[in-house]
């Protein structure tokens, strides 16, 4: 086919060209927001009015090597009993992206489901994508009760 015969000359090629380029764009930037919502909706925690203040958890309620979930202050957190039996209280939200984190009891370490980062039991990152350690909560414990706040 002769290329000067062509339905289309090239400022309408061009012209459709950008069109397509557009729609394109928009279509990806349609499907990022789509995922970031229904990232944001279901992975990062929101704060709630719930559970202000004071928490406080038996100490006997938790075998060694093993972590303990709550929420403080609106926020998920977690005790966790070291095998050699110490306590750390700590924010179970990554300091990546904000994901809660989970306990492998099992390989005693917290892990990322996002990103793949894990922590210590004290919270300190091993590897992955977090900059820095998960929040140590301020606690006592008196009398067998873990005070958290
Ligand atoms: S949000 Fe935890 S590793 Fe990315």
């Amino acid at each position: 086919m002769d290329p000067d015969n062509s339905i289309l000359d090239d400022s309408k090629r061009k012209f459709i060209s950008t069109c397509l380029g557009g729609l394109a764009i928009l279509a990806v930037t349609g499907g990022a927001v789509v995922t970031s919502s229904i990232f944001r909706y279901y992975l990062i925690p929101r704060p709630t009015t719930d559970n202000k203040g004071k928490i406080t958890i038996p100490v006997k309620d938790l075998a060694a090597g093993a972590a303990k979930f709550f929420e403080y202050n609106g926020y998920a957190a977690v005790l966790v009993k070291k095998m050699d039996g110490r306590l750390a209280v700590l924010s179970a939200v990554c300091t990546h992206l904000g994901c809660i984190v989970q306990w492998d009891a099992k390989r005693q370490e917290f892990i990322c489901p996002c990103h793949a980062g894990y922590f210590t039991p004290d919270g300190e990152v091993i590897s992955g994508p977090p900059p820095s350690p998960l929040d140590r909560l301020p606690f006592n414990v008196a009398n067998g009760i873990v005070t958290i706040g």
